[in-house]
């Protein structure tokens, strides 16, 4: 029975298993075919062709796709080199470590700087997550890079691409959805794989964050830091997926709480006072301003809708929270992280937080902190995880997914 998401829950996966079990075989354009599902549509077409030469469009079939499972099976992760510490900051802002420890848990974070690039973080991440999943750049059929911050207006994901050698030219696109992005970018990955027969796809969650923070701020400056993170998400059997269930949301009207919007200045200063004869065109070029946040505002919806989600997810997966083995967050702020733990009677020992080290990276944040725990042997093979991301939108999601 597919859920409210769309997507079929764990309990439910050994009875589709019987309904469904036929052999999985994936091609070269990227679809899972069944090889008897595949023969009988091929023969159907030929007998068709045999008998009439003229065939209508509508007598053709294309092969039908096969149910297939899907699982992360690679991690890898990338900062810059450049570390700013709280101290660093009380030297240009009126703060001090005391207070943003306290207030937030962050003690440093990473900043990009001379020659660094989001992109050549994410390239870092994602060869990590490939030479951990054991995946060449020629298997990887689709790249999908979570970023609010491009390198390119128009999206980095095919700059990654061409970077990693995927030399099949497969499909790269980036997903813009701030914090939540890697967690959406893991349901499109699970969406691509088992309703359109990818195979190997590649989910980076990247942000540099600190290119659009008004470094006078000391409500916003303390909170942002850059990084990279990636994982290579598997076509698999059905009997085999990690991918359990996904709650998903977004509110428009939140916006207001937080956003970094198009300035207004520049926009409508083009549109009365440029004194052409065609009114308000041409616009003047746009740019965007530094993030502004009403932080409490954001706490509120944070420890109000995370929670909900993430038992929303844990219900559709059918699973109880006391079942899961790590509880991963978007690291925003510890005292997020403590209460959510807190209200799904989560013990700290099983939440994951290395948010102060890096602060906020935004999209960043969920993969840098699994390829963490992974590498330091913390998330082990087969441990379950439930992870949920949250911010600007507002969007934020949740995933019940399997480590491997
Ligand atoms: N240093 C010292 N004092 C400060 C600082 C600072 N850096 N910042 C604010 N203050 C002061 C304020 O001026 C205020 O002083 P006042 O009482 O004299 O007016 C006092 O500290 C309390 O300020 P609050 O804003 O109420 O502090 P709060 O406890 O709410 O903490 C914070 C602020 C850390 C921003 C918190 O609200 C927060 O973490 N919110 C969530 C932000 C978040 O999670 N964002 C995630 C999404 S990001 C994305 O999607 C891109």
């Amino acid at each position: 029975m597919a859920n409210a998401s769309g997507f079929f829950a764990h309990p439910s996966i050994s009875s589709m298993r019987s309904r469904t079990h036929l052999p999985i075989a994936v091609s070269g354009s990227g679809f899972c075919v069944s090889k008897r599902f595949s023969k009988r549509v091929l023969c159907s077409s030929l007998s068709s062709l045999d008998n009439n030469a003229s065939p209508s469009p509508s007598q053709y079939r294309p092969p039908r796709l096969v149910p297939s499972g899907c699982k992360l099976i690679g991690s890898g992760s990338a900062v810059p080199s450049l570390l700013i510490s709280n101290d660093d900051l009380a030297k240009i802002v009126d703060t001090n470590d005391e207070w943003i420890a306290t207030r937030t848990g962050i003690r440093n974070r990473r900043v990009v700087s001379g020659k660094d690039s989001l992109v050549g973080l994410a390239v870092e991440a994602a060869t990590k997550a490939l030479e951990m999943a054991e995946v060449a750049p020629e298997d990887i059929d689709l790249v999908l890079m979570c970023t609010s911050t491009p390198d390119d207006l128009f999206g980095a994901a095919p700059q990654i691409q061409k970077a990693l050698g995927c030399t099949k030219n497969p499909l790269a696109y980036d997903i813009t959805a701030a914090c939540s992005g890697f967690v959406l970018g893991l349901v499109s990955a699970a969406c691509h794989i088992r309703g359109g027969g990818f195979k190997n796809v590649l989910v980076i969650g990247a942000d540099s964050l600190s290119r659009f923070v008004d470094w006078t701020d000391r409500g916003t400056c303390i909170l942002f830091g850059d990084a990279a993170g990636a994982v290579v998400v598997q076509a698999c059997d059905i009997e085999d997926d990690g991918l359990y269930s996904f709650d998903v949301h977004s509110d428009g009207d939140g916006r207001r709480h937080l956003n970094a919007s198009v300035k207004e200045s520049q926009t409508d200063g083009a549109l009365s006072s440029n004194g052409s004869a065609l009114g308000d065109f041409p616009p003047k070029q746009s740019s965007y301003s530094c993030i502004q946040m009403n932080g409490q505002e954001v706490f509120r919806f944070a420890v109000k809708c995370v929670p909900q989600s993430l038992e929303s997810a844990l219900q559709k997966a059918g699973l109880p929270a006391s079942s899961i083995d790590w509880l991963l967050l978007h690291q925003a702020n510890q005292r997020i992280l403590d209460s959510v733990a807190t209200r799904l009677q989560f013990p700290p020992e099983r939440v994951i937080s290395n948010l102060a080290n890096y602060g906020n990276t935004s999209a960043a944040s969920i993969p840098l902190a699994l390829d963490e725990a992974v590498r330091s042997g913390k998330v082990k093979p087969g441990h379950t995880i439930a992870t949920s991301g949250f911010g600007a939108g507002l969007t934020w999601g949740s995933a019940i997914v399997r480590w491997r």
